[in-house]
Protein backbone atom coordinates (compact mmCIF):
# COMPACT_ATOMS: atom_id res chain seq x y z
CA UNK A 1 0.00 0.00 0.00
CA UNK A 2 1.57 3.49 -0.74
CA UNK A 3 1.77 6.11 1.57
CA UNK A 4 -1.08 8.49 -0.07
CA UNK A 5 -3.40 5.23 0.04
CA UNK A 6 -2.58 4.75 3.58
CA UNK A 7 -3.83 8.48 4.18
CA UNK A 8 -7.59 7.67 2.42
CA UNK A 9 -10.00 8.85 5.02
CA UNK A 10 -11.94 6.39 5.49
CA UNK A 11 -16.00 5.85 5.26
CA UNK A 12 -18.12 7.96 2.67
CA UNK A 13 -19.10 11.20 1.79
CA UNK A 14 -22.79 11.47 3.13
CA UNK A 15 -25.79 14.35 3.33
CA UNK A 16 -24.31 17.47 4.90
CA UNK A 17 -27.77 18.54 6.44
CA UNK A 18 -27.46 20.62 9.67
CA UNK A 19 -28.60 23.23 11.97
CA UNK A 20 -27.43 25.88 14.53
CA UNK A 21 -28.06 24.81 17.90
CA UNK A 22 -28.94 20.75 16.81
CA UNK A 23 -26.20 19.77 19.01
CA UNK A 24 -26.69 21.47 22.17
CA UNK A 25 -28.69 18.47 24.06
CA UNK A 26 -25.53 16.20 23.33
CA UNK A 27 -22.87 19.17 23.84
CA UNK A 28 -24.60 20.08 27.54
CA UNK A 29 -24.53 16.49 28.33
CA UNK A 30 -20.84 16.10 26.88
CA UNK A 31 -19.92 19.55 29.61
CA UNK A 32 -21.47 17.20 32.12
CA UNK A 33 -20.37 14.20 31.93
CA UNK A 34 -16.45 14.46 30.07
CA UNK A 35 -15.53 17.72 31.84
CA UNK A 36 -13.10 15.67 34.59
CA UNK A 37 -11.44 13.55 31.18
CA UNK A 38 -10.89 17.01 29.62
CA UNK A 39 -9.58 19.22 32.20
CA UNK A 40 -6.63 15.90 33.14
CA UNK A 41 -5.54 15.69 29.72
CA UNK A 42 -2.04 17.37 28.76
CA UNK A 43 -3.63 17.84 25.66
CA UNK A 44 -7.15 18.78 25.28
CA UNK A 45 -7.83 17.73 22.25
CA UNK A 46 -11.67 17.01 20.50
CA UNK A 47 -12.56 16.17 17.35
CA UNK A 48 -15.78 16.91 15.69
CA UNK A 49 -16.05 13.94 13.26
CA UNK A 50 -18.49 14.72 10.04
CA UNK A 51 -19.61 18.36 10.93
CA UNK A 52 -21.70 18.41 7.66
CA UNK A 53 -22.53 21.41 5.35
CA UNK A 54 -21.51 24.04 7.45
CA UNK A 55 -19.06 23.91 10.75
CA UNK A 56 -21.84 25.30 12.83
CA UNK A 57 -21.92 22.98 15.23
CA UNK A 58 -18.44 22.81 15.44
CA UNK A 59 -17.95 25.87 15.98
CA UNK A 60 -20.62 25.62 18.95
CA UNK A 61 -19.46 22.48 20.77
CA UNK A 62 -15.85 24.76 21.01
CA UNK A 63 -17.40 27.43 22.67
CA UNK A 64 -19.66 24.99 25.15
CA UNK A 65 -16.13 23.21 25.81
CA UNK A 66 -14.09 26.54 25.99
CA UNK A 67 -16.60 28.25 28.81
CA UNK A 68 -17.93 25.24 30.52
CA UNK A 69 -14.82 23.17 30.69
CA UNK A 70 -11.28 24.64 29.94
CA UNK A 71 -10.54 28.06 27.53
CA UNK A 72 -7.74 26.19 25.88
CA UNK A 73 -9.66 23.09 24.67
CA UNK A 74 -8.68 22.40 20.78
CA UNK A 75 -11.45 21.08 18.61
CA UNK A 76 -10.79 19.88 14.91
CA UNK A 77 -13.53 19.43 12.64
CA UNK A 78 -12.76 16.49 10.64
CA UNK A 79 -14.97 16.07 7.42
CA UNK A 80 -14.38 13.19 4.45
CA UNK A 81 -15.60 15.92 1.91
CA UNK A 82 -13.10 18.21 0.59
CA UNK A 83 -14.97 20.96 -0.37
CA UNK A 84 -16.68 21.37 3.22
CA UNK A 85 -13.40 21.92 4.31
CA UNK A 86 -12.71 24.39 2.44
CA UNK A 87 -15.95 25.85 2.56
CA UNK A 88 -15.65 25.73 6.47
CA UNK A 89 -12.14 27.22 6.51
CA UNK A 90 -13.02 30.81 7.14
CA UNK A 91 -14.74 30.12 10.78
CA UNK A 92 -11.24 28.57 11.94
CA UNK A 93 -10.01 30.06 15.10
CA UNK A 94 -6.74 28.74 15.41
CA UNK A 95 -4.80 27.15 17.40
CA UNK A 96 -8.33 26.89 19.08
CA UNK A 97 -10.52 25.64 16.24
CA UNK A 98 -9.58 24.07 13.03
CA UNK A 99 -10.88 21.86 10.11
CA UNK A 100 -9.02 19.45 8.31
CA UNK A 101 -10.06 16.69 6.14
CA UNK A 102 -10.16 13.11 7.60
CA UNK A 103 -12.57 9.82 8.00
CA UNK A 104 -12.75 7.11 10.85
CA UNK A 105 -9.39 6.85 10.87
CA UNK A 106 -9.37 10.54 12.74
CA UNK A 107 -6.80 12.05 10.05
CA UNK A 108 -3.72 10.86 12.59
CA UNK A 109 -5.02 12.74 15.50
CA UNK A 110 -4.99 11.48 19.06
CA UNK A 111 -8.29 13.13 20.89
CA UNK A 112 -9.41 12.98 24.26
CA UNK A 113 -12.96 13.02 22.61
CA UNK A 114 -14.79 12.75 19.53
CA UNK A 115 -18.27 13.77 18.97
CA UNK A 116 -19.63 12.03 15.07
CA UNK A 117 -23.17 13.10 15.22
CA UNK A 118 -25.66 12.50 12.53
CA UNK A 119 -22.46 10.05 10.85
CA UNK A 120 -23.06 6.97 10.66
CA UNK A 121 -27.07 7.31 10.73
CA UNK A 122 -26.32 7.04 6.78
CA UNK A 123 -24.29 3.78 7.00
CA UNK A 124 -25.52 0.51 6.83
CA UNK A 125 -25.93 -1.01 10.70
CA UNK A 126 -22.99 -3.79 9.84
CA UNK A 127 -20.48 -1.11 8.91
CA UNK A 128 -21.01 0.43 12.48
CA UNK A 129 -18.66 -2.13 14.69
CA UNK A 130 -15.65 -1.14 12.35
CA UNK A 131 -16.41 2.14 12.40
CA UNK A 132 -16.38 2.43 16.12
CA UNK A 133 -13.36 0.16 16.35
CA UNK A 134 -11.32 2.38 14.17
CA UNK A 135 -12.39 5.54 16.04
CA UNK A 136 -12.18 3.93 19.25
CA UNK A 137 -8.37 2.94 18.06
CA UNK A 138 -7.29 6.63 17.49
CA UNK A 139 -8.13 7.77 21.01
CA UNK A 140 -5.84 9.04 23.47
CA UNK A 141 -5.50 6.33 26.49
CA UNK A 142 -8.84 6.98 28.22
CA UNK A 143 -10.62 8.63 25.24
CA UNK A 144 -13.89 8.41 24.85
CA UNK A 145 -16.24 8.42 21.38
CA UNK A 146 -19.91 10.08 21.19
CA UNK A 147 -21.34 8.64 18.81
CA UNK A 148 -25.52 9.51 18.11
CA UNK A 149 -27.92 10.62 15.81
CA UNK A 150 -30.74 13.39 16.29
CA UNK A 151 -33.69 15.22 14.47
CA UNK A 152 -33.15 18.21 12.63
CA UNK A 153 -34.11 20.65 15.07
CA UNK A 154 -32.17 18.84 17.86
CA UNK A 155 -35.19 18.12 19.72
CA UNK A 156 -35.16 14.10 20.15
CA UNK A 157 -31.83 12.27 19.72
CA UNK A 158 -29.83 9.32 21.33
CA UNK A 159 -26.27 8.83 22.12
CA UNK A 160 -23.90 5.95 22.78
CA UNK A 161 -20.69 6.64 24.86
CA UNK A 162 -18.03 4.25 23.46
CA UNK A 163 -14.41 3.52 25.27
CA UNK A 164 -11.70 1.28 23.62
CA UNK A 165 -13.89 -1.42 25.18
CA UNK A 166 -17.10 -1.12 23.76
CA UNK A 167 -20.12 1.04 24.10
CA UNK A 168 -20.49 1.60 27.83
CA UNK A 169 -24.27 3.94 28.06
CA UNK A 170 -27.19 4.88 25.70
CA UNK A 171 -28.55 8.28 26.82
CA UNK A 172 -32.21 9.24 25.43
CA UNK A 173 -32.81 12.96 25.15
CA UNK A 174 -35.99 15.30 23.53
CA UNK A 175 -37.49 18.85 24.47
CA UNK A 176 -40.14 18.02 26.62
CA UNK A 177 -42.09 21.48 25.63
CA UNK A 178 -43.16 19.29 22.00
CA UNK A 179 -42.35 15.69 23.38
CA UNK A 180 -45.60 14.08 22.15
CA UNK A 181 -44.39 10.65 23.61
CA UNK A 182 -41.36 8.60 24.53
CA UNK A 183 -42.30 6.67 21.78
CA UNK A 184 -41.18 9.42 19.06
CA UNK A 185 -37.50 8.52 20.44
CA UNK A 186 -36.89 5.60 18.57
CA UNK A 187 -36.99 7.48 15.08
CA UNK A 188 -33.49 8.62 16.91
CA UNK A 189 -31.66 6.28 18.14
CA UNK A 190 -28.14 5.80 17.08
CA UNK A 191 -27.60 3.16 13.94
CA UNK A 192 -26.45 0.53 16.16
CA UNK A 193 -29.90 0.60 18.06
CA UNK A 194 -32.31 1.54 15.41
CA UNK A 195 -33.01 -1.20 13.10
CA UNK A 196 -33.71 -3.35 16.99
CA UNK A 197 -37.13 -1.47 18.29
CA UNK A 198 -38.70 -4.92 17.77
CA UNK A 199 -39.73 -7.40 19.78
CA UNK A 200 -37.24 -9.35 21.72
CA UNK A 201 -35.03 -6.72 21.98
CA UNK A 202 -33.66 -4.63 24.89
CA UNK A 203 -34.16 -1.13 23.25
CA UNK A 204 -38.15 -1.59 22.04
CA UNK A 205 -38.98 -3.15 25.81
CA UNK A 206 -37.07 0.02 26.93
CA UNK A 207 -38.80 2.28 24.55
CA UNK A 208 -41.99 0.58 25.50
CA UNK A 209 -41.54 1.02 29.39
CA UNK A 210 -40.80 4.21 28.90
CA UNK A 211 -43.58 4.96 26.90
CA UNK A 212 -46.19 2.87 29.32
CA UNK A 213 -44.24 5.08 32.37
CA UNK A 214 -45.10 8.57 30.46
CA UNK A 215 -48.70 7.46 29.89
CA UNK A 216 -49.37 5.93 33.41
CA UNK A 217 -47.84 9.88 34.51
CA UNK A 218 -50.68 11.58 32.57
CA UNK A 219 -51.76 13.22 35.58
CA UNK A 220 -48.68 14.58 36.18
CA UNK A 221 -48.84 16.73 32.59
CA UNK A 222 -51.02 19.02 34.81
CA UNK A 223 -48.08 20.41 36.63
CA UNK A 224 -45.67 20.40 33.32
CA UNK A 225 -44.03 18.20 30.72
CA UNK A 226 -40.94 18.22 32.95
CA UNK A 227 -42.52 17.02 35.98
CA UNK A 228 -44.56 14.37 34.02
CA UNK A 229 -40.58 13.13 32.64
CA UNK A 230 -39.80 12.90 36.10
CA UNK A 231 -42.13 11.15 37.33
CA UNK A 232 -41.99 8.80 34.30
CA UNK A 233 -38.21 8.13 34.50
CA UNK A 234 -38.25 7.30 38.18
CA UNK A 235 -40.81 4.97 37.58
CA UNK A 236 -38.86 3.17 34.87
CA UNK A 237 -36.17 3.20 37.51
CA UNK A 238 -39.09 1.73 40.16
CA UNK A 239 -39.21 -1.01 37.66
CA UNK A 240 -35.68 -2.52 37.85
CA UNK A 241 -34.31 -0.36 34.41
CA UNK A 242 -30.94 0.42 35.58
CA UNK A 243 -31.23 3.80 34.93
CA UNK A 244 -27.65 5.74 35.56
CA UNK A 245 -28.25 9.38 35.93
CA UNK A 246 -29.81 11.67 37.93
CA UNK A 247 -32.88 13.90 38.83
CA UNK A 248 -30.85 16.99 37.64
CA UNK A 249 -30.29 14.79 34.19
CA UNK A 250 -33.71 13.45 33.76
CA UNK A 251 -35.04 17.64 34.55
CA UNK A 252 -33.27 18.16 30.91
CA UNK A 253 -35.23 15.68 29.84
CA UNK A 254 -32.77 12.91 29.68
CA UNK A 255 -32.41 9.57 30.57
CA UNK A 256 -29.43 7.30 30.51
CA UNK A 257 -28.95 3.63 30.74
CA UNK A 258 -26.36 1.29 30.71
CA UNK A 259 -25.33 -0.71 26.94
CA UNK A 260 -26.10 -3.88 28.44
CA UNK A 261 -29.54 -3.05 28.89
CA UNK A 262 -30.27 -2.32 25.28
CA UNK A 263 -27.87 -4.01 23.54
CA UNK A 264 -28.73 -6.32 20.69
CA UNK A 265 -29.33 -9.83 21.51
CA UNK A 266 -29.80 -11.53 18.14
C1 LIG B 1 -25.72 14.75 8.29
S1 LIG B 1 -24.14 15.49 8.35
C2 LIG B 1 -24.00 15.76 10.09
C3 LIG B 1 -23.56 17.15 10.43
C4 LIG B 1 -23.44 17.43 11.92
N1 LIG B 1 -22.57 16.52 12.59
C5 LIG B 1 -24.82 17.41 12.55
O1 LIG B 1 -25.13 16.47 13.30
O2 LIG B 1 -25.61 18.33 12.32
C6 LIG B 1 -23.04 14.09 8.11
C7 LIG B 1 -21.66 14.50 7.63
O3 LIG B 1 -20.74 13.44 7.94
C8 LIG B 1 -19.80 13.36 6.91
N2 LIG B 1 -19.19 12.03 6.96
C9 LIG B 1 -19.75 10.85 6.64
N3 LIG B 1 -18.89 9.85 6.88
C10 LIG B 1 -17.76 10.41 7.36
C11 LIG B 1 -16.53 9.88 7.80
N4 LIG B 1 -16.29 8.58 7.78
N5 LIG B 1 -15.60 10.75 8.25
C12 LIG B 1 -15.83 12.09 8.25
N6 LIG B 1 -16.97 12.64 7.85
C13 LIG B 1 -17.94 11.81 7.42
C14 LIG B 1 -20.59 13.63 5.66
O4 LIG B 1 -19.75 14.04 4.58
C15 LIG B 1 -21.57 14.71 6.13
O5 LIG B 1 -21.05 16.00 5.86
Amino acid sequence: MTGAARRRPLGVVTRGTTNPNRLRRVDNWIVATCADRLRAATDPLVVDLGYGATPVTAVELRARLAAGVRPDVRLVGLEIDAARVAAAAPAADPPGLTFARGGFELAGLRPVLVRAFNVLRQYDEADVPAAWRTMTAALAPGGVLVEGTCDELGRLGGWLLIDADGPRTLTLAAKLGTLGSPAELAERLPKALIHRNVPGEGVHDLIRALDGAWHAAAPYAAFGPRQRWLRSVAQLRQTGWPVLDRPHRWRLGEVTLPWTAVAPRT
